[in-house]
């Protein structure tokens, strides 16, 4: 399975911190995710960690000194920041941080970044006080007004003591940031409004009707929107996934609350993706205090739900907007129902779930679906993880939308 960082040139600076040995886990992860990744170390880096470290996780040279004993046999140097899709600096020191801003060019690290002609993303890591110093502020105001991507540092206990801000970011945090900067900005301008998880019928205050839904599929749809520049409004039913960052997270628990949560938010969108399991009922009557158990069977009530979607594509029947996008989870006869739904519901697009097949459906971090659009063109999509699946769901949003 192809990964969203495969084959992505990266140019991978690490400057004299000591969160420097954070930078491994770093560039063990891009590799893995089989980016190629080269690594550069300014002098003050390798006293903290080899660049045997380096090589070994990368797979790849890693080049340490401008003056090497090959340096000149092909310019390798400058043409490796002419090659690469993007630079990350991490950690990024003070030190590191004012050459750039001042266009220096004496070690291999500086020179590089201004020989290259991708983007530029910086990590700083450093004691609080030298990152609050007028100085380092001023440096980065510079180098945001060059248009290099400088991302905050985190806060916490410091390696030098000290407690604040300074602390190199978590790689999940920066992974998105990675991604985000290497996708196409396809849905930037687009409100989008995303349905997720299971929902909690509560049937007394111990016990409750719902489903397998995790969450995993509609955080992947919100993470990857976000990522390719869509303003982004995640509903949630209850999930132990931790959002993504720079979404709207509106938290819900039954589906009645759903239907109002998106009832509020999709009047904004411009785009609206049910991905949520909602439960086709609900019992009747919520007992206030826990049912006691006995040995006699017991009967209850139950009430069909809200259709949310179908009450969005009745309304889209007036407005012809948003662009509705539903899920149908199917065991069989998986295409005549989602033609059936895609139709029923007056949707734009239908990605039908196989969630008896192995590896997909619900609570996987893989899933087989299959698309059909309004003009019932079907795409059968092979077994992809669900960030890849969310990849090409929204492709396929962006060609509807043209
Ligand atoms: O969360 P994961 O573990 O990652 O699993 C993902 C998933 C299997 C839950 C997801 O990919 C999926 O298929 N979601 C839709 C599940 C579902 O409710 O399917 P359905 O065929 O019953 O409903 C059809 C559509 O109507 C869905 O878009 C659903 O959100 C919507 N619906 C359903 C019932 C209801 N009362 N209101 C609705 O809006």
């Amino acid at each position: 399975m192809k990964t969203l960082l495969a084959g992505k040139k990266i140019l991978f600076g690490i400057s004299g911190s000591i969160a420097a040995y954070k930078a491994a886990e770093w560039v063990r992860e891009l590799a893995k995710a089989e980016a190629e990744v080269t690594v550069v170390m300014t002098d003050a880096a390798t006293r903290f960690v080899s660049g045997l470290t380096f090589a070994s996780l990368s797979g790849r040279r890693v080049y340490t000194g401008m003056f090497e004993k090959d340096a000149g046999e092909d310019m390798t140097h400058i043409s490796l920041a002419k090659e690469s899709d993007l630079v990350v600096i991490a950690p990024a020191t003070a030190q590191t941080l004012a050459k750039l801003a001042h266009g220096f060019a004496d070690d291999l690290l500086s020179t590089l970044v201004l020989a290259s002609n991708c983007k530029v993303l910086l990590f700083p890591a450093m004691n609080s006080n030298m990152y609050c110093h007028v100085a380092t502020q001023a440096n980065i105001a510079k180098l945001l007004e060059y248009g290099y991507e400088v991302i905050e540092p985190g806060q916490g206990k410091l390696a030098c003591g000290d407690e604040g801000i300074g602390r190199l970011i978590d790689w999940q945090i920066a992974r998105e940031k990675i991604l985000s900067i290497l996708a196409v900005q396809d849905l930037e301008g687009q409100t989008i409004v995303i349905s997720a998880g299971p929902t909690w019928e509560s049937f007394d205050p111990a016990r409750l009707l719902s489903n397998r839904s995790s969450g995993k599929m509609g955080y992947a749809l919100a993470r990857v929107a976000r990522r390719r520049g869509a303003r982004v409004i995640l509903v949630s039913g209850p999930s132990a996934i931790e959002p993504p960052p720079e979404v709207e997270v509106i938290n819900v628990m039954s589906g009645e609350e759903m239907h109002k949560g998106m009832m509020a938010q999709y009047k904004s969108a411009d785009i609206v993706v049910m991905a949520a399991a909602v439960s086709d009922y609900r019992p009747g009557k919520t007992m206030k205090q826990k049912v006691k158990k006995s040995n006699k069977s017991i009967e209850f009530e139950l009430v069909p739900n809200p259709d949310i979607l179908k009450k969005l594509g009745d309304k889209k029947k007036k407005a012809n907007r948003p662009l509705l996008v539903g899920f149908a989870a199917e065991s069989t006869e998986h295409i005549a129902e989602g033609r059936r739904k895609l139709k029923e519901k007056n949707l734009d697009l239908i990605v039908i779930n196989d969630i008896i097949g192995k590896n997909t459906g619900f609570g996987t971090d893989t899933n087989q679906v299959s698309l059909i659009d309004r003009d019932y063109q079907l795409d059968k999509l092979p077994l992809l993880s669900k960030e890849e699946c969310a990849e090409m769901i929204w492709d396929k949003v962006v060609k509807l939308l043209q």
